[in-house]
């Protein structure tokens, strides 16, 4: 279907979104907060509008897509951008190895996948400790009035409007369908908890016809072994103690695939350094600690732009 509508895609979104597609992408490269040097990886990335985006800053953008159209337009778009390397893959079974990416985003992608659930478990096993998983798709609006109005443009007002400005305007119907179906702001906010990200808030844009979902992976903790084990410790990590009793230090899973998929994706260890938010009230419009980005182990400090306030926590 994604390669059927690849060449209008663009043009057909800003014209449905009635021009808003600008803004949430805005507001989802202010949340990713991708600083030079770093390395993002884009999912569903489409013909990689989201990733020139990311890219601006400098950061190193990998674009992956499974639709073999949507790359090849993105190629040939992005084609001067040193920043941004497209890889046509599979959200669900992503060809990266563990712990690669600073930071994992996906616009108006995840509501696609056909199991999305296993698509964030994906971007939590490459998303390095520390990193941040940033999710941007339409959403429900809670005021009521909001949600009534958008429905009738879903059902009645986008029909006309993808006729006008798309190749395929049938794949269109499908879209109203998806976003009907797609869970609302708290039930993505608990699938992202799920798949182990700590932290999780998110923002409405839009009255909340899009949210932003943002989470962090929680860092490992590295502590250094001791020269031996305490007299009483009866703590094991399953492995034979040394003659002196020193215990090989923790290790954290390496790169390899597909072995390390099987052990580094698991939620396991909270941050080191910061505490965990989630599930917790927070302030709708300041940037609480549930907002801030985890600054260990990351390098990252906050700045505004990148705050999400979170909302119904
Ligand atoms: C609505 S487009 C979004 C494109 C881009 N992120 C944007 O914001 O313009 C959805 C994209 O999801 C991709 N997609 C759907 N399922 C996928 C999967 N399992 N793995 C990778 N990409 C997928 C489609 O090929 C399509 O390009």
């Amino acid at each position: 279907m994604f390669d059927e509508v690849s060449t209008h895609y663009d043009r057909t979104n800003t014209v449905l979104s009635m021009g808003n597609a600008t803004l949430w992408r805005v507001a989802t490269t202010r949340a990713v907060a991708p600083r030079a040097g770093e390395k993002i990886l884009d999912v569903a990335a489409g013909t990689g509008t989201s990733s020139a985006s990311l890219a601006r800053n400098g950061a190193s953008v990998v674009a992956a897509d499974f639709s073999h159209g949507m790359i090849e337009v993105g190629r040939q778009r992005q084609a001067a951008n040193p920043f941004i390397s497209f890889v046509q893959a599979d959200a669900t079974d992503l060809p990266f190895d563990d712990d690669t990416f600073d930071a994992v985003t996906i616009s108006f992608g995840l509501r696609n996948i056909v199991d999305p659930k296993a698509a964030l478990a994906e971007f939590y096993r490459v998303t390095k400790p520390g990193g941040r998983v940033v999710v941007c798709e339409f959403s429900r609006p809670p005021l009521a009035p909001v949600r009534a109005g958008y429905a009738a443009y879903l059902r009645y007002g986008m029909p006309v409007l993808a006729r006008l400005a798309s190749s395929n305007p049938a794949a269109y119907e499908y879209l109203m369908e998806s976003i009907e179906a797609w869970p609302s702001q708290p039930a993505l906010a608990a699938w992202m908890r799920e798949a182990g990200f700590d932290r999780v808030a998110w923002r409405n844009l839009t009255a909340g016809i899009v949210a932003l979902h943002r989470g962090w992976k929680p860092l490992t903790v590295h502590a250094p072994a001791p020269e031996k084990a305490p007299a009483l410790a009866k703590w094991t990590d399953g492995k034979p103690a040394t003659a002196t009793g020193a215990r090989p230090p923790a290790t954290k899973s390496t790169a390899g695939k597909p072995s390390a998929k099987s052990t580094a994706a698991r939620p396991a260890a909270k941050p080191a350094t910061t505490k965990s938010t989630a599930g917790k009230p927070a302030k709708s419009t300041t940037e609480g600690p549930a907002a801030a980005p985890q600054s260990a182990g990351t390098g990252a400090s906050e700045d505004s732009s990148s705050a999400i306030p979170s909302e119904g926590e």
